[in-house]
């Protein structure tokens, strides 16, 4: 079996630690430390592992890095964490992959030049099947520019806003927002469906969200893609695409 990748996780709310449940589980990866705001009431280990939650208001990235060295870092804390640990990560070669779907222009442009010397992939959003979705919509767009094209998207009673994710198919498939439907009602954690009307048949993806550690899922897929990688700015699409490619080379 190949090394394990060595991880550090930064934040520890409800999507890291749903995130810390999947990377603790699978064998291709060590989850060495968690790093959070403040580590004071909660448990000192993440559950069921030795995994250390570590509190940046006592120590630095620096200090991090140096005394439990990692190949990767894995981000679900919010946008101020890349200035703190980039020039870490940039010294190190220490590989990003970050999850934050706040980054200014001004964090991103930051986030590329970490990936002139290291590799780097931002993504706002990081479930496998969103993504997978996305690029399959696109490429039945292509070949069927002709079709009828709908967004369905379903959310729990009090989500306010059209969703970030049915947005960014619409524009994805330069399809007016007009066409997106927007449910409410009861718990539904995020329904999104594509529908596509040939004159002949109907088409439909759809992606159901169950649990939080999808996003999980998501990092694990982008750490060992990226792992294959050169040093570079990366997208979620990019990673995929480049697995099609090899796919359809074989
Ligand atoms: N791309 C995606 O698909 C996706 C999915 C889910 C979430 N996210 C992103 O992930 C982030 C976290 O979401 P969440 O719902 O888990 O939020 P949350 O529950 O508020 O948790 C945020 C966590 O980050 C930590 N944190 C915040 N600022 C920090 C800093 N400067 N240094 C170190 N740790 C810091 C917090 O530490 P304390 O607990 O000590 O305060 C907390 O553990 C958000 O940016 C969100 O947009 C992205």
């Amino acid at each position: 079996m190949s090394k394990k990748i060595r991880i550090g996780l930064v934040g520890y709310g409800k999507a890291g630690k749903a995130v810390a449940n999947v990377l603790s589980n699978d064998l291709r990866f060590e989850l060495r430390w968690i790093a959070r705001h403040s580590a004071s009431a909660e448990p000192r280990n993440h559950p069921d592992t030795d995994t250390p939650i570590i509190g940046l208001e006592q120590r630095s990235f620096a200090d991090l890095f140096e005394a439990m060295p990692v190949d990767a870092v894995v981000d679900f804390s919010s946008r101020e964490s890349l200035h703190a640990y980039g020039e870490e990560v940039r010294k190190r070669g220490v590989a990003l992959v970050s999850a934050i779907s706040a980054y200014s222009e001004d964090d991103l442009d930051y986030a590329r030049s970490l990936g002139r010397d290291t590799r780097v992939l931002c993504s706002p959003n990081i479930t496998l099947g969103i993504n997978f979705l996305i690029v399959a919509a696109n490429l039945l767009r292509k070949a069927a520019p002709f079709a009828d094209v709908n967004i369905v998207e379903q959310h729990f009673r009090d989500k306010p806003e059209i969703s970030g994710t049915a947005r960014k198919i619409a524009e994805t498939l330069e399809v007016d927002e007009g066409q997106i439907t927007s449910l409410r009602f009861g718990g539904i954690v995020g329904h999104h469906e594509v529908i596509f009307g040939f004159p002949h048949q109907t088409v439909r993806l759809i992606h159901d969200s169950i649990r939080r550690e999808a996003f999980g899922t998501g990092a694990a897929f982008a750490l060992e893609h990226l792992a294959g990688c050169a040093n570079g700015f990366y997208t979620f699409d990019d990673l995929l695409l480049r697995l099609m490619r090899a796919e359809l080379l074989q």
